[in-house]
């Protein structure tokens, strides 16, 4: 489970940092490759030297430190794990976090990261249980930050109480249900649309739009990160393809219907291409001229196939979750609600567009996520971020067929 995994450590100051080297012994006997980021405080509790011996890698210290900067950025850093674990996470480390305070790299890289982030608490009692504490857990919770402990017993400090940092099994057991939750979705068949659509006047001229795809291809990867074999069927756009995904490269909004019956059967299929409305009734064999009069040819437009709603009325042929997105500028949940009916999809992801909101030309976006029991607000989130937390949500709502013995009746297909 955990061969091959890169984990980005961020040791902060307690007298728990030495479990921390337990921990990193067995996450490397494991097979998952440790990057150490130290702060001064945790460097009066463990050696920079111990950690380095353990990761087998150099340990990263200053944010300023310009070796490090020019071999690695600190963004760059943050980004290559796949998952961030903080232990000890001090009652300072927690409260940054939630403030959004990045002074140190270790904060900084925290605040940069776009993967999930698992922290180990240690402190004294009073100061867990201290509300301001309390309160920048909530906060870090609601963020998906997920937690490990602290445990209840004797401190360092002679007091008793809840603050013990988990034990490093405890640490390694919540760091495997972590990658467990990454593979949610294997055994399933997802289909992903993405980018525009362009539509042939002619062999040289089309009718197009600027979509970039890059949010259906960030589900695209989302979803096959999450263990879905998953089919990409994209308009043209300046993307790579993403990695471990069957990507079918398409023009037209009728080639990208097809390219989607071919995919099915499906599990999953979300729609976020912005595939053109109309198409010329006709697409002249060869290019068009001029001609000698200076009168412009009269475009007659027909309707494109909506694919949305293809897919959503594919009688048993119907994948199970079918999901578009929306862009809204006004009535966004009364909008995306009254999209959902029409096409017969599952969700909406409604995108509030309005230019207030700053989503376009922006990397961030704030989604609504609308279906028949109502709407769910997530906060703003990157692109990237949207995609995995659909993936997440798709999980939870679909599991993979190996994971449903484990659940409840309820939830179990
Ligand atoms: N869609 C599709 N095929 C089409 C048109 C749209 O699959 N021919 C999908 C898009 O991929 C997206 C959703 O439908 O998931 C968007 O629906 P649409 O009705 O086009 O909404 P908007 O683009 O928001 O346009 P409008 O509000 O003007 O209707």
């Amino acid at each position: 489970m955990l061969s091959g995994r890169r984990i980005l450590l961020v040791v902060a100051g307690g007298i728990a940092a030495y479990k921390t080297l337990e921990l990193v012994r067995r996450l490397r006997e494991r097979g998952a490759s440790v990057r150490a980021v130290l702060t001064r405080a945790g460097a009066e509790f463990v050696t920079p030297l111990s950690l380095a011996s353990l990761t087998g890698d150099k340990v990263y210290r200053e944010l300023f430190d310009l070796t490090d900067e020019a071999e690695m950025g600190h963004i760059q850093l943050s980004r290559d794990a796949d998952l961030v674990v903080v232990a000890p996470a001090t009652a300072d480390i927690m409260a940054k976090l939630a403030t959004g305070r990045a002074d140190d790299l270790a904060s900084t890289a925290l605040l940069a990261t776009d993967k999930p982030v698992l922290m180990a608490p240690a402190m004294n009692v009073r100061m867990w249980e201290h509300p301001a504490t309390q309160s920048n857990l909530e906060t870090l919770k609601r963020r998906a930050t997920r937690f490990v402990g602290p445990n209840q017993g004797d401190m360092a400090c002679g007091e008793y109480g809840y603050g013990r940092m988990a034990e490093p099994a405890e640490i390694l057991a919540a760091i495997e249900t972590q990658f467990r939750a990454a593979g949610r979705l294997s055994g399933r068949r997802a289909l992903v649309t993405s980018g525009p659509t362009f539509e042939a006047l002619d062999p040289v001229r089309f009718l197009g739009n600027r979509s970039s795809g890059r949010q259906g291809h960030a589900v695209a990867a989302a979803l096959a990160a999450a263990g879905a074999e998953t089919t990409l069927v994209t308009g043209p756009v300046a993307l790579p393809d993403p990695a471990g995904v069957t990507t079918l490269h398409v023009e037209s909004a009728e080639e990208m219907l097809a390219a989607c019956r071919e995919a099915l059967p499906v599990e999953i299929a979300v729609c976020a291409a912005a595939v053109a409305d109309w198409r010329p009734a006709q697409t002249a064999e060869q290019k068009m001229k001029k001609g000698t009069d200076s009168r412009a040819p009269e475009l007659s437009l027909v309707p494109n196939p909506d694919i949305l709603a293809t897919l959503s009325q594919q009688g048993p042929q119907r994948p199970r979750l079918v999901i578009g997105f929306a862009a809204e500028t006004e009535n966004l949940v009364e909008h995306a609600g009254r999209k959902l009916a029409s096409k017969g999809c599952d969700w909406i992801l409604a995108n509030d567009v309005s230019p207030a909101s700053g989503t376009f030309g922006g990397d961030e976006t704030t989604i609504h996520l609308v279906d028949a029991a109502g709407v769910e607000s997530w906060p703003r989130l990157r692109k990237q971020a949207v995609a995995e937390r659909l993936a997440s949500r798709i999980g939870e709502t679909l599991p993979a067929p190996h994971m449903t013995e484990t659940l409840s009746e309820g939830v179990a297909e």
